[in-house]
């Protein structure tokens, strides 16, 4: 079993990341840490706790993290995709468990240097926590097993602004600090997240099996899909953070390119853009595995197989 430390803004496709995660036979997910992005990080810390109890990993400690971006102003949170609770606007009962005591950034730092080569951290909101916990420890870029990051647009087109994919944009200097930081990092984009997606079918298959978990998700997700259509994605909506999940389990359903990738902090048109020099002869060494190609039906009949 893989032990995880999963990062989130929770948000809908957190919450199925998180269902995923936590009924894979494959990983052991140690904690859960929370941060600003889709909503507040006291909203993402409250829904973590709520979708956990929902999916059977009620005993999974959460750890609440950063309120705000390293430097700059907290944005507006992504109502029009996750719903003005983060969760599509689906009411789930209050937590019967309270959030840990200790910090995210301290928690991440501790565990990563109790097992030094067994964690994996991935990170499917901003990056604060995470270049936090690098800054007060710098040893644990070499202690971490790998850092999965849902995050970035390499050769397609943002889904915040022309060219910047949501995670980077709540935080680019975030992002940018742990990109150069050496960290071992794999970066699962839109480039592929795009391609995996749930569609109608899928969730008329989760109404049919009519548990609690079903039918929360396919309410969930069906706002989720909605926003999707607003904004000209009519065939579904993309597994973003299921994905960054998947690759930890089975590496396999993806194809990565070792690339040189920096984060664009100009505050211009380009602001939070992930740029991946992709020429034959790049400038600087490769410092990211970029998720290029994806499997996407294996990936999502495997999702599918244990997210509910
Ligand atoms: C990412 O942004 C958030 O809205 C989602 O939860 C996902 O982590 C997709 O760009
Ligand atoms: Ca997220």
């Amino acid at each position: 079993m893989k032990k995880v430390i999963i990062d989130v803004d929770t948000g809908i496709d957190d919450a199925m990341a998180l269902s995923y995660a936590v009924h894979s036979p494959d990983l052991e997910v140690c904690g859960v840490t929370t941060t600003f992005g889709n909503i507040s990080v006291e909203e993402a810390t409250r829904n973590t706790l709520q979708v956990l109890e929902l999916v059977g990993g009620g005993g999974i400690p959460v750890y609440p993290g950063a309120a705000k971006p390293l430097i700059r102003e907290l944005k507006e949170k992504a109502k029009l995709f996750h719903g003005e609770n983060g969760l599509g606007n689906v009411e789930l009962p209050l937590p019967t468990a309270a959030p840990q005591a200790v910090n995210a950034v301290e928690y991440m730092v501790s565990a990563i240097k109790a097992a030094p080569h067994e964690i994996t951290v991935i990170t499917v909101g901003s990056m604060t926590n995470l270049a936090q916990a690098i800054m007060a420890a710098p040893e644990i870029v070499s202690l971490v097993e790998r850092v999965v990051v849902m995050g970035g647009a390499i050769a397609v087109p943002g889904n915040r602004t022309p060219v910047a994919e949501a995670n980077i944009c709540a935080d680019p200097e975030a992002a940018a600090y742990v990109f150069q930081s050496g960290i071992p990092l794999t970066l699962v984009g839109l480039d592929v997240t795009m391609q995996t997606l749930l569609t109608r079918e899928h969730l008329q298959e989760w109404r049919a099996k009519d548990t609690m978990t079903s039918r929360v998700f396919a309410k969930m997700c069906q706002v989720y899909m909605d926003a999707y259509a607003k904004v000209g994605n009519v065939r579904g909506c993309g597994l973003h953070d299921p994905l960054a999940v998947g690759v930890v389990i089975d590496p396999t359903f993806v194809r990565t390119v070792p690339m040189h990738v920096v984060v664009d902090t100009s505050g211009s048109a380009s602001d939070a853009r992930t740029i991946g020099d992709r020429r034959k002869t790049p400038a600087c060494p490769p410092n990211v595995d970029v998720c290029v190609e994806v499997d996407h039906e294996r990936f999502v009949r495997h999702f599918l197989e244990y997210v509910l």
